[in-house]
């Protein structure tokens, strides 16, 4: 045990999970930039009044928040929407529309910690500023799928929603919106039950939450479902196999008209991926009515669901070793050392003035691909040994033609 450990809900990371989780960062980003998205940063933490303002109940009593030593109340960020719609009132408002802006980020929630749900989790996502255009929305939606499909991910599902229509139902119904919008999020359907019990419709909006067919939707609104038909006709332009669920409400206040998740059945009880939709929230900052819309990929979820597909993870780039044979052959290993790392390959050298032999031991055990064994009667004829880690043929070769044998 140590003295110190790491707070309940956090992680840390060894190499071999950074490089595969750099890896699939990576590919993500590709996506993401393909599409025309451009990456931006916000502060780790904010005023806890961004968070307060819409995002609901939930997220209150979910978020760090600390007051600073001038007495100020700021928080952790929970999500980074709210601080993205922040950022572009004090600095973008007048980038040309659509405004198309992505990030990665660290985000913390007072969460109950299990598999795949942390209290500190990242988040790669975006937001979409300037169009609710139906082909817009679909390719918002295109933007996740497909993301989630370049990182290597086999078995995802799209299910989209619309809460205009879900809202009006609740309307007509005559009950609390965000007590039923809890209970429908968590799919407690018995607690909608109980709620709405015998009044007037009911029957009927347990139908509509079931309604997993465009056809039979459209019979609840006198054959016109409106725009998410629009939206899901373009979204099979873009190539996007999905499900239509009217019974996603998402749990953060924020969210308006049509919105999305994404899961992996294979994760079991924390399979949600990404979540996401259009949303308002650039009044309540002071600005206009400009149409928003975005989504957050659970990236740590993303990496469990690729290794619990058996997923290959890409291999980090080879390294070169460099073993220095007696003492006066260490500043000439430097130098190798050096040139080679010039050339942008990846060098490690002997630091511990080991023997041949737990030297060669040492590159086994961090996978370098080839050894360059250094020996002052070689060197003195301008030559150097190169081993190759796997086969363990050993070659001498010219110091100037090294670069051809790593
Ligand atoms: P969210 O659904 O709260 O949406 O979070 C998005 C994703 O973050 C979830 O689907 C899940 O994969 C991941 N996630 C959430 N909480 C945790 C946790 N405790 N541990 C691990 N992963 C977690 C939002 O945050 C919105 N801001 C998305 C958005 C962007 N809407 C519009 N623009």
């Amino acid at each position: 045990m140590v003295a110190v450990s790491k707070p309940r809900g956090t992680r840390d990371f060894t190499p071999e999970e950074m490089e595969r989780r750099r890896a699939v960062e990576k590919k993500m980003r590709e996506i993401f930039e393909s599409y025309g998205y451009r990456e931006i940063a916000t502060p780790t933490m904010e005023h806890m009044e961004l968070f307060t303002m819409k995002s609901g109940e939930g997220v209150i009593e979910e978020t760090y928040s600390f007051h600073d030593k001038s007495g100020r109340m700021l928080a952790l960020r929970p999500e980074l929407t709210a601080p993205t719609m922040r950022f572009y009132m004090e600095k973008m408002r007048m980038s040309p529309k659509p405004l198309k802006v992505y990030y990665f980020g660290n985000c913390f929630r007072y969460d109950r910690p299990q598999k795949g749900r942390y209290r500190e989790f990242w988040q790669m996502g975006c937001e979409l500023i300037g169009t609710d255009k139906p082909e817009a929305i679909a390719e918002l939606i295109a933007t996740a799928y497909h993301v989630l499909e370049g990182t290597g991910l086999k078995n995802v599902k799209l299910r989209v929603g619309d809460l205009e229509l879900l809202r009006s139902f609740i309307k007509k119904l005559g009950v609390e919106n965000s007590e039923i919008m809890r209970l429908i999020d968590k799919s407690d359907y018995d607690g909608v039950s109980e709620l709405i019990g015998e009044k007037e419709g009911a029957e009927e909006f347990m139908e509509f939450l079931n309604c997993r067919e465009l056809d039979s939707l459209k019979k609840f609104f006198g054959g016109e479902a409106g725009r998410i038909e629009s939206v899901l006709e373009w979204l099979s332009s873009f190539g996007v196999p999905y499900t239509l669920d009217t019974s996603i409400a998402r749990g953060l206040d924020y969210y308006r008209g049509i919105v999305f998740e994404i899961d992996a059945p294979s994760l079991g009880a924390e399979k949600q991926l990404c979540g996401g939709g259009e949303y308002t929230l650039l009044p309540l900052l002071g600005g206009d009515e400009t149409a928003t819309a975005g989504f957050a990929l659970g990236f740590d979820r993303i990496v469990l669901a690729l290794e619990k597909e058996g997923y290959e993870f890409p291999l980090p780039e080879e390294l070169v070793y460099i073993h220095p044979i007696g003492d006066e052959m260490r500043k000439e290993a430097v130098l190798l050392a050096t040139e080679l790392r010039m050339k942008g390959l990846k060098v490690e050298m002997d630091l511990m003035r080991r023997s041949m032999q737990k030297s060669l031991q040492y590159a086994d055990r961090i996978r370098a691909k080839k050894a360059v064994i250094m020996g002052p009667d070689e060197w003195e004829k301008g030559m150097v040994v190169v081993k190759d880690m796997k086969t363990g043929e050993q070659k001498e070769v010219r110091k100037e033609e090294i670069g051809g044998y790593l």
